[in-house]
């Protein structure tokens, strides 16, 4: 067991293993992330090796400061301000041109690179302690489930990162929002803690990209975020083809179907979004260790945090198809 609470003396420890090529899980408001010093090539060379990822998979730049920021990516767009004005620290990433310093294996050799300032203390604090800014990708194996607790990243990881902080639950519980802005306009390449509406404000309306196999973003691979067992819609039908299995429920805000599930999940009783997606990941870690052969998940409204939530269970969901 590595995990430690997220204290003043062990952050600091955190930071130390940061900056000697180490690697440390931390809590962000969105999920937990698998994080190594992103100028030192060596060290993100360890993410991919600990995720089983594959190396085309570029990541994300965590930063604490706007010094920081400077440091990484150079762009002149009033419009790029104003987002970082309204939305950092939080759940938006924001794909800009790399600077040279950026090492090619954080960014797999793309010209731009994703970087987000995440709303979290104990994030926030390990960063400026470690005085660069960290690639992480969230703190999982590739394509499983994303962590939302130190414990999770405990059972996907353990020993094979020097230390997990534990900061707690993850307040928002979905990976952020990320978007790609160059002169050709603004681009959602994945939806996520920040609901696209609220962008669209400033940017007005988002470029689409379609998920394909040959993704330009890997967030964009059709599966990504799936749990062990299958997994479907929930339907009358699917709750007919699955009658002889153990069957788990996700309901939105109120078990709908009278029907004897082997263990039923409620996203959210206030029919809250933000909630739902707070509790999605949890949920499914928590009904993947029940045995059970299959999770039905009802579908929820694509709109707010539901895109975000609709996306991951697709993705999840195209695996078992
Ligand atoms: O909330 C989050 O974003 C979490 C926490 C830990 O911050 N991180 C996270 O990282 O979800 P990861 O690696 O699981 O997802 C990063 C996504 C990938 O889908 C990747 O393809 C995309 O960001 N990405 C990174 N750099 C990119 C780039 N230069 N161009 C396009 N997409 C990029
Ligand atoms: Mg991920």
């Amino acid at each position: 067991m590595n995990i430690v609470n997220a204290t003043k003396t062990n952050i600091s420890l955190a930071a130390k293993i940061i900056k000697s090529g180490g690697l440390v899980a931390f809590p962000t408001e969105t999920v937990y992330g698998l994080g190594a010093d992103g100028l030192n090539p060596i060290a993100v060379a360890k993410i991919f090796e600990v995720k089983k990822r594959p190396q085309f998979n570029p990541l994300i730049l965590h930063i604490s400061d706007l010094k920081m920021l400077y440091k990484i990516t150079n762009y002149n767009s009033k419009l790029i301000d104003r987002l970082i004005k309204e939305f950092w620290p939080g759940p938006l990433t924001l794909v800009l041109p790399k600077k040279d310093i950026v090492p090619n294996i954080v960014t797999a050799g793309n010209p731009t690179v994703a970087i987000r300032m995440p709303d979290h203390k104990v994030a926030l604090e390990l960063i400026k302690k470690s005085g660069v800014p960290i690639a992480a990708p969230s703190a999982n194996v590739f394509s499983k489930l994303s962590p939302t607790t130190a414990q999770h990243v405990e059972n996907q990881l353990g020993e094979k990162v020097n230390l997990i902080l534990d900061g707690g639950k993850c307040r928002v519980g979905v990976e952020s929002t990320i978007i790609k802005i160059d002169n050709k306009g603004v681009e959602l390449l994945r939806p996520g803690g920040i609901p696209i509406e609220e962008i669209e404000i400033y940017t007005g309306k988002l470029k689409r990209r379609t998920t394909s196999n040959k993704p330009a973003a890997p967030g964009q691979l059709p599966y990504h975020y799936a749990p062990s067992i299958p997994i479907a819609f929930l339907s009358r039908n699917s709750i007919f083809k699955n009658k002889k299995k153990k069957v788990g429920a996700i309901f939105f805000s109120e078990k709908k179907i009278n029907y004897e599930f082997a263990s039923v999940k409620i996203l959210s009783e206030k029919k809250d979004l933000r909630e739902a997606a707070a509790n999605l990941f949890q949920y499914l870690h928590e009904l993947e260790n029940q045995k059970l052969d299959i999770i039905l998940v009802e579908k929820v409204q694509e709109k707010g945090l539901g895109l975000a939530i609709m996306d991951r269970l697709k993705k999840a969901i195209r695996k078992y198809k």
